[in-house]
């Protein structure tokens, strides 16, 4: 197929915009014409970036006002990636101006804002797709694949989770300019759910004949932050005894519609090794994420080699059930940016933008998953309360017709789109 050129404004420069962009700059037809970021050195830096990746060959213009970018650039669409709480006024503002979106990930402030987002993207038929990497991860794809197969059965409960030890980039988010610490500050609940939700909502289904219907949430004491701050900052730092409003494990569960359960958990505050803990259940077996996330054990049953065993997943089975956007020679064979989970979706972004056609991930995704972080909040406040989880397709769930197939499509696995390739 012939390739379109597109051309993608970045706005947000800290060190996730400036990243995907030099990623963006490799996916094929991609030109970033313009940058945006409220900090001057952020947008010198970004403007050498492209100059020197595309070596002079097109003007590339800062910003730091991204209004202003949006009036004055002839762009096909924005890429953001500024702090939570400006997401999605920006990318309203983007889709007002006749633009694609590609956002990056984070929860919504307000159920209001989610609303918004899907009325202007619905109003002006600009997509907003959140960049959810982690539905791009090979482990996460290789389940994926096998549950459309029917391996695990029906699947009856998933779990995941943001355990990322990120107490150094909170608390010393005013020395590096960055947003986390005002929402560790000031907001307690699951700040950061769509790494883990964004493959279980694709796996169940959600706002195409399933959706979320209620959420419960809980958060512990907060103790990590201040205990960081002693240790390693001491305690005449300014913000040690802060009275941090984010507790340090937050536990989220969430009813579909179709009778599934799922159990999320935010935990950034307490010193731990990474994990997303990915954990899919059905009536035929089970697979859970290793301590090690790129690894899994699973149980199938009638086809684990002992009963109530596990095995591992990496020997025995990624291998046979790879998605095959996974068995892509290229793609497996690019290592740049977590594992090359960030190349496909800025891939996948681009492409969508390339034939102006619906995304793998859409407004009502975006503000679906997004919405979780404001929900959890007021069930928080609310001493753990269920409360009900709005519709943001207004009903469309029910009978919404399949989504437009293709390499990155995060419904089902499209073979057509393979043939020939990997043999
Ligand atoms: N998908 C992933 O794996 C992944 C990884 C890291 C970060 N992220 C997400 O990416 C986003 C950015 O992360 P970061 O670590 O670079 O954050 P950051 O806070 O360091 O950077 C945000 C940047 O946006 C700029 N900004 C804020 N408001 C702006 C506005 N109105 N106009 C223009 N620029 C504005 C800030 O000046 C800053 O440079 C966050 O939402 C984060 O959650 C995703």
């Amino acid at each position: 197929m012939e390739q379109k050129t597109c051309r993608i404004g970045c706005i947000g420069q800290g060190g996730r915009g400036r990243s995907m962009m030099e990623l963006l700059l490799d996916v094929p037809g991609v030109i970033v014409p313009a940058v945006c970021d409220l900090v001057e050195e952020r947008i010198d830096n970004a403007i050498k970036t492209v100059q020197k990746k595309n070596n002079n060959e097109y003007e590339v213009h800062g910003y730091s006002d991204y209004k202003v970018m949006l009036e004055t650039e002839d762009l096909d669409a924005v890429f953001v990636a500024t702090t939570w709480i400006t997401h999605i006024p920006v990318a309203i503002d983007a889709m007002k101006a006749g633009l694609h979106v590609g956002m990056e990930v984070g929860g919504a402030a307000s159920i209001q804002e989610c609303f918004d987002l899907v009325k202007t993207s619905e109003e002006t038929g600009k997509f907003c797709m959140l960049m959810e990497n982690c539905c791009y991860d090979r482990k996460e794809m290789a389940v994926f694949n096998m549950v459309k197969q029917g391996l695990f059965g029906e699947v009856i409960h998933c779990e995941g989770g943001y355990r990322h030890d990120l107490r150094d980039e909170i608390v010393l988010g005013r020395e590096n300019i960055h947003g986390r610490v005002w929402n560790f500050m000031h907001r307690d609940g699951e700040l950061y759910p769509t790494h883990e939700i964004g493959p279980i909502a694709k796996i169940l289904d959600i706002n195409r004949g399933n959706r979320f219907v209620s959420l419960v949430s809980m958060s512990s004491k907060s103790k990590g932050l201040n205990e960081w701050i002693k240790n390693n900052k001491g305690t005449d730092y300014d913000l040690y005894g802060t009275d941090w409003a984010c507790g340090d494990i937050t536990t989220t569960l969430i009813k579909c519609a179709n009778g599934e359960t799922i159990r999320i958990n935010h935990d950034c505050c307490l010193p731990r090794p990474y994990s997303r803990e990915f954990t899919v259940q059905g009536t035929k077996g089970i697979f859970k994420e290793a301590p090690d996330d790129s690894n899994g054990t699973i149980y199938l049953e009638g086809i684990s080699e002992q009963p109530h065993k596990w095995e591992d997943f990496n020997e025995k089975y990624r291998a046979k059930y790879e998605h095959p956007l996974w068995r892509d020679d290229d793609t497996v064979n690019f290592v740049g940016g977590h594992g090359g989970m960030d190349y496909l979706i800025l891939a996948a972004f681009a492409e969508s933008v390339q034939l102006d056609a619906e995304p793998p991930i859409d407004v009502y995704d975006t503000a679906t998953w997004m919405a979780i972080t404001a929900l959890s909040e007021q069930s928080v406040a609310l001493g753990g309360s269920a409360v009900a989880f709005p519709d943001f397709t207004n009903g469309k769930w029910i009978d919404r017709a399949p989504s437009r197939r293709g390499r990155f499509c995060l419904e089902t696995i499209c073979d057509e789109f393979f043939e020939g390739e990997n043999e």
